[in-house]
């Protein structure tokens, strides 16, 4: 479904005397339908970047994204725009991530206005519908972002990327900006989500037991570049690994899903 190849980004220096940073250096890697990829690294290696050209939300500075058979990095903004609801992304930060402004009912009913899918008549039911497929009370809908939970706003960031029935959803440390006892019922969340709706999901994660509860695959990525790829089940036997992944599983540490959260 998803092809990246040699995938390059450059970001200017921090000054305008220091040189450019190559934050992503030729990554190439494949998602399949249903497919889990988790891309891990150490802070600064790449993944939020890497992230951001996938969905176009930055042009990259070399390669290819190739997403259902298309070429997303040679086509210009007005034909890839059609395209943009089948691939989705969902931020670490799920304030941040809604209009402080916008009640949570209208937040979800954004993507199908603006893709003309808006319908007066059947609107409000696939409103509340998205906000049951994600766990939540549609009465909720009448709320502010800053009337609900992180975990609640995380929610409606999910049931807000799944208005345009994406098939890729792009997740950068979806949990990270959560409560240790939310956490586990958004992983859950999201692998149920997964399994009813065959989502392919890109997942940026340097927390190693949810890569481990929910990747097929984990590409490492170290200064820029993929070091390797491998099945998750690899993860739990580090002798066989890179150097540069032992080093992020013995950094990291593998700790436990809160036992108490609730899925
Ligand atoms: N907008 C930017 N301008 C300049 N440099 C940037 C910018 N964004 C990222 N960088 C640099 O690019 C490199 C990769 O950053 P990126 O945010 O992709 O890493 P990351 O793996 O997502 O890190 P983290 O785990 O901390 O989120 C880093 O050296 C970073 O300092
Ligand atoms: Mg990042």
């Amino acid at each position: 479904m998803l092809t990246v190849r040699d995938l390059t980004v450059r970001h200017p220096g921090r000054t305008r005397r220091s040189a450019p940073v190559l934050a992503v250096d030729r990554v190439s890697f494949d998602v399949a339908a249903g497919e889990t990829l988790a891309l891990i690294g150490a802070s600064g290696s790449g993944k939020s970047s890497t992230a951001a050209a996938v969905l176009m939300l930055r042009r990259p500075d070399g390669g290819e994204v190739w997403f259902d058979g298309r070429e997303l990095t040679a086509l210009d903004e007005s034909a890839l725009r059609p395209l943009r609801p089948a691939f989705q992304p969902v931020f670490q930060d799920p304030y941040g991530s809604l209009s402080p402004r916008l009640r949570v009912r209208d937040a979800v009913a954004e993507p199908l206005r603006v893709q003309g899918r808006w319908e007066a008549g059947t609107g409000p039911r696939r409103v509340a519908e998205l906000l049951e497929t994600v766990g939540l009370d549609p009465r909720l809908g009448d709320r502010l972002p800053h009337e609900l939970s992180g975990g609640q706003c995380q929610r409606v960031g999910i049931a807000r990327a799944l208005a345009s029935e994406p098939r890729l959803l792009v997740l950068d440390e979806p949990l990270s900006a959560l409560d240790p006892s939310v956490q586990a019922g958004i992983l859950n969340l999201l692998t149920d989500l997964q399994d009813r709706l065959g989502l392919a999901y890109l997942l940026i994660s340097h927390d190693l037991a949810v890569v481990r509860h929910c990747a097929h695959r984990v590409a490492v990525l170290y200064d820029g570049r993929i070091v390797e790829t491998v099945p998750a089940p690899a993860l739990y036997e580090p002798a066989g690994l890179h150097p540069h992944t032992r080093e992020l599983l013995a950094a990291t540490g593998v700790r436990r899903l809160s036992p108490g959260a609730r899925p």
